[in-house]
Parts: structure tokens; C-alpha cells; sequence
């Protein structure tokens, strides 16, 4: 039998790092995936395949030893997948070993949600092998598996990768697309960390704790606006209210000249206003809102745009729209 889920990659519209700190944020799914298939082996051990590399790890009750073996295979990436399998074979008689192959369209490592993705995937494909699950349980479980490589997530990504659609959090409200718009999504090629991003964070509040505070009441105020603004078809007032988020994020020092740099550029782009970072910064994507019918004269310019300018020339721009399905998963007798 073979097990298999996939779920989207995801943005965030408003909120990102002061959702750590409790306020509100605005996320989307985005329609690239990662997909992960499960089967059963007779090895004993977790098989892990993926664009990265592959991991082959005996199945061990023991949290020392599986982390041994990842930090000496220099595959720590791999400790959610690793972890969802050792947890459900731990509490299954009859299990052997499992075989774990995740492919991804999702870029790696630049605030589009892979790894949050990913976590949603094998939560559905590794435990969709032994039992029913509802989008609930998979979303609990892929929480606890990201933990174990950022253990002070939010749950905004893997919330959103689980439901799909546009969604404020915590409500996981849906929020409808009014005004027809199409995410413009610039790639800075910068690996980041989001661990190091948020730790940042917590210094920056540490050193001006009146102002974060501040900022984060500023940052719930401007979400509960733009919700009304949607509801209300004003496409415009949410561009700005994107430009103010890109203020607050700029203020907190998650941002960076490369990063500024892009935004000016698409900015010139008068169907490309108020770009802001996406996810943790320090590296990463920005996006933009651009009205469906433009996109493709949009992506055309700032494409030509990137190419001529030695600063942008190797990043990468595309268009994505909203995924509506969020996690899907299904098996397969063979
Ligand atoms: O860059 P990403 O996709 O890892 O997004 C991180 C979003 C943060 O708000 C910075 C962290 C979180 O857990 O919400």
C-alpha cells in the first residue's frame, strides 16, 4: 500500500513575526506543492528520499540516537519526517519500516512555506498508512513535527498549508479573494533562516520592549482594517496597508539593501505597488498584489527589469495564485 498527501506552499499577506508574539496575521496558500509518498518496507528502519539527498535511519525509540544519526549524516532537515515515522511505528505492533519520498515544486529555504508543506504532507502520508485522519489531526501533527526544527513556530504556515484558501490566524477564518488579484512573487535567491530571523526578533524586543509592544497593537489594528477593506472591495487601501507592514518589518531589522533594492524596482511598476517581504525576511521573496489581468505584462517587465540590471540579475520572478484545497491525501492498495 502506498500513502500519499500533498499540500501547498503558502505566503503570508500581514503579520508575519509579530504572529510569533500573538497578534493576528493574514496567509494564502499558493498554488506550488510538495508531495509525499509512504509505503511500507520489511528493513526496520526510515527511509528518507528527497531533492536534498536521501537517509536511512533504524527505527529507535531513542531521541538521542536518531539525532545522532542526523547531525552525523548532516541531514537534520530531515528530523520532521524522521520523528512523524518513529512516533506512529513506536505506537504500532505490527509496523516494519517505512520508505518516505517527498518531491516538491516549492522553492527551499525562502519563506514560501516548503518546510511547513512538507510537514503537512508527511503528517497526512506517514500516518495516512495506519489510520483515518481529519485535516485536524494532520495539522496537529505537522505543528509537533516542525517543532523539532523551529520550536517557536507560530502554526500560522502549517494552519494555512492544512487549509488552503486565504485565511486570518488564529481564526483560520477564510477571507475571499474580492478583487481578483494575482501574487507577484520575486525570489532574492538568499537562503534564510527562520530560526535566526525570529531569535533576532526576541533581541529586538528584549532592547525596546515599549516599541514592539507598539508595534505589534499597530500591526492587529492595520489586519482588522484591511479585513474590512477587503470585505469592502478596496483593493488599493490593502496595497498601502502592505507598504505599512513593510515599515514595521523594516523596523524590527528583518530586512535588508538586497531586499529593498527588489521592492524598489517592482515599485517602479506602476502595476506593482507596495511590494513587501514575505515570511522571515533577512533574505527570501517579496511579493506584490497585481490586478489577474495584468500579471503577465507585470512578470514580463520586472523580468526584463532583473535581466538588465546586474543588482537583480540572478533572481528569479513568477506569478502564483491562491490554492483553495490545502492538504489532500489519499491511499493506494498495490
Ligand atoms: O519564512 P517562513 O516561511 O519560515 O515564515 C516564517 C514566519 C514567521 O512569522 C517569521 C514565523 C512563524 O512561525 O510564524
Amino acid at each position: 500500500m502506498k500513502s500519499i498527501a500533498s499540500a501547498p506552499g503558502k505566503i503570508i499577506l500581514f503579520g508575519e513575526h509579530f504572529v510569533v508574539h500573538g497578534t493576528k496575521a493574514i496567509l494564502a496558500a499558493i498554488d506550488k506543492r510538495v508531495t509525499v509518498t509512504s509505503s511500507f518496507t520489511n528493513n526496520k528502519t526510515i527511509k528518507v528520499n528527497s531533492q536534498l539527498g536521501s537517509i536511512e535511519v533504524p527505527i529507535s525509540s531513542s531521541h538521542e540516537e536518531v539525532e545522532h544519526r542526523l547531525l552525523y549524516n548532516h541531514k537534520t532537515e530531515f528530523r520532521p519526517f524522521v520523528y512523524l515515522a518513529n512516533k506512529i511505528i513506536n505506537s504500532e505492533q505490527n509496523a516494519s519500516g517505512l520508505e518516505i519520498t517527498i518531491d516538491s515544486d516549492i522553492p527551499i529555504g525562502v519563506g514560501l512555506g516548503s518546510s511547513s508543506a512538507c510537514c503537512v504532507a508527511a503528517a497526512g502520508s506517514i500516518f495516512g498508512l495506519f489510520k483515518e485522519l481529519s485535516s485536524e489531526e494532520i495539522l496537529n501533527l505537522s505543528i509537533e513535527a516542525e517543532k523539532t526544527i523551529f520550536p517557536d513556530t507560530s502554526g500560522a504556515d502549517c494552519t494555512v498549508c492544512t487549509y488552503g484558501g486565504m485565511i486570518e490566524y488564529p481564526s483560520i477564518e477564510k477571507i475571499d479573494n474580492p478583487f481578483d488579484f494575482a501574487l507577484l512573487i520575486a525570489n532574492s535567491m538568499i537562503p534564510h533562516s527562520t530560526k535566526r530571523s525570529v531569535e533576532k526578533v526576541n533581541k529586538f524586543k528584549e532592547n525596546n520592549e515599549e516599541r514592539f509592544s507598539q508595534l505589534c497593537d499597530l500591526e492587529t489594528k492595520l489586519i482588522d482594517e484591511v479585513i474590512a477593506d477587503m470585505k469592502n472591495n478596496n483593493p488599493n487601501t490593502v496595497r498601502l496597508a502592505m507598504s505599512l507592514n513593510q515599515e514595521y518589518l523594516e523596523e524590527i531589522q528583518v530586512s535588508n539593501e538586497k531586499l529593498r533594492e527588489m521592492m524598489r524596482s517592482l515599485q517602479e511598476d506602476p502595476l506593482c505597488l507596495h511590494p513587501k517581504i514575505t515570511g522571515a525576511g533577512d533574505g527570501g521573496c517579496v511579493i506584490a498584489l497585481v490586478a489577474g489581468e495584468s500579471i503577465n505584462s507585470c512578470l514580463e517587465t520586472v523580468r526584463k527589469k532583473f535581466t538588465a540590471s546586474v543588482w537583480n540579475q540572478d533572481k528569479e520572478c513568477f506569478s502564483a495564485k491562491i490554492d483553495t484545497k490545502g492538504v489532500v491525501w489519499s491511499t493506494i492498495e498495490e
